[in-house]
């Protein structure tokens, strides 16, 4: 049986009348109301297994209810805290753990970034700094983020990137060394 997806269609043609083209890969008319664990569920009442954990960011399940709580709780103590201004203890602890966590025995340092794309130039920043070298090699086909840096290194044809040259000098992309999934023919 065909699904509904009245308020689904009627709102995904809203938003693209209204939000920019670049800032979606619009795969399929899907408008989330809620999520549980693994599973999602749309405006026309649709469940959807979210096998991408919505693009990794939720690998404890969506609004898994130790996540709900902390966010509950910090919310009524700090909502907003600029780590260049000031210190927080839960950062600290935070930061603490991921130390714990990760692996290797060395002294380590924890950057925050506030996204994906944030955190992948925070990288390419790092490797210049303590290589002294300014040449990256980036895989096509892979994505990396919106910001300038990210976008750079991301080897994928998207409407975001087209127009906005130029792009962070010096990044080289590459085929990913992987015979089954070669971008050349044969
Ligand atoms: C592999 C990968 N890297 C980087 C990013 C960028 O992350 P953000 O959208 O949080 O900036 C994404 C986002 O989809 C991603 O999938």
């Amino acid at each position: 049986m065909a699904r509904n997806l009245e308020k689904c269609l009627r709102l995904v043609d809203e938003d693209k009348a209204i939000t920019s083209p670049g800032a979606k890969v619009p795969y399929y008319p899907l408008v989330v109301r809620k999520g549980s664990g693994a599973i999602i569920e749309d405006v026309d009442g649709n469940s959807y297994i979210d096998l991408l954990a919505s693009a990794g960011a939720v690998n404890t399940g969506h609004c898994h209810p130790r996540v709900v709580e902390a966010i509950k709780k910090q919310s009524e103590n700090l909502i907003l805290y600029t780590h260049v201004y000031m210190y927080h203890e839960p950062i600290i602890d935070l930061t603490k753990e991921l130390i714990a966590i990760t692996p290797g025995q060395y002294r380590k340092r924890v950057f925050y970034g506030l996204c994906g794309s944030d955190s992948n130039d925070g990288a390419i920043k790092m490797a210049r700094w303590a290589t002294k070298r300014s040449k990256i090699i980036a895989f096509i086909r892979a994505y990396h983020g919106s910001t300038f840096g990210a976008m750079s290194l991301s080897g994928v044809s998207l409407p975001m990137v087209r127009g906005m040259g130029p792009l962070v000098p010096e990044i080289y992309h590459v085929p990913f060394p992987d015979p089954y999934r070669t971008p050349l023919p044969g």
